[in-house]
């Protein structure tokens, strides 16, 4: 089976090709002859998903799927959530991002977190369906580590040993990801229909 995944994000695609089985062959957007930004204009991750998996399935025929992903911080009121890209502005720079986190957080008691993800199918045909991951975590105090994208050196998960998703290998990430969970709702899902 061939699945392109719906994004322009190298780091994602990199995290997900080594969650797919043999028989699964993950196609890029360049692949499908994609080269432009995808929609994401609505207000809630699973709205986004949707959006971006239905772009692609509509414009190049492709079985697909997208994931959105957002970051709740609990004392920001599970900011900046759906707005994770754009948190510091518009330029979608991580060190601004992760800069204005660590901004908002000072002293606040709590520095509670998840990380969300939210993963759209969209088959040659039929409805979208919709696959959900989180991780529980903590906001660290600074920037720790190299690996990973986005928040990832200011995120530590619960289940952890207080490394932050930065500091851990790719493979370890994904043993406990919010992206890695909802992909293995969708391979279950693919398994059972197949
Ligand atoms: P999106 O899903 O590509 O819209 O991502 C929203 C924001 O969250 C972007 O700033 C990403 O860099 C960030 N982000 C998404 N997934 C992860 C992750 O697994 N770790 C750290 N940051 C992430």
């Amino acid at each position: 089976m061939r699945l392109c995944f719906a994004s322009n994000n190298a780091h994602k695609l990199d995290e997900i090709r080594p969650l797919l089985p043999p028989g699964l062959a993950l196609l890029s957007l360049a692949d499908v002859g994609c080269h432009e930004e995808l929609p994401e204009t609505q207000d809630t991750l699973e709205g986004n998903a949707r959006q971006k998996a239905e772009y692609v399935r509509q414009h190049y025929g492709v079985a697909c799927f997208a994931d959105d992903t957002g970051l709740e911080v609990a004392a920001l009121g599970g900011a900046p959530g759906v707005y994770s890209a754009r948190y510091a502005g518009p330029q979608r720079l991580a060190a601004d991002n992760v800069a204005k986190l660590l901004r908002e957080l000072a002293g606040q008691p709590s520095r509670a977190a998840q990380f969300r993800t939210v993963v759209a199918l969209a088959l040659a045909e039929g409805p979208v369906h919709a696959f959900a991951g989180a991780v529980a975590g903590r906001i660290a105090e600074a920037p720790r580590g190299t690996g990973g994208f986005g928040y990832d050196p200011v995120f530590a998960p619960t289940e952890g040993d207080g490394r932050t998703f930065a500091e851990m290998s790719g493979a370890e990430k994904n043993q406990i990801s919010h992206r890695a969970r909802a992909v293995a709702e969708l391979l279950a899902y693919l398994a059972a229909i197949s």
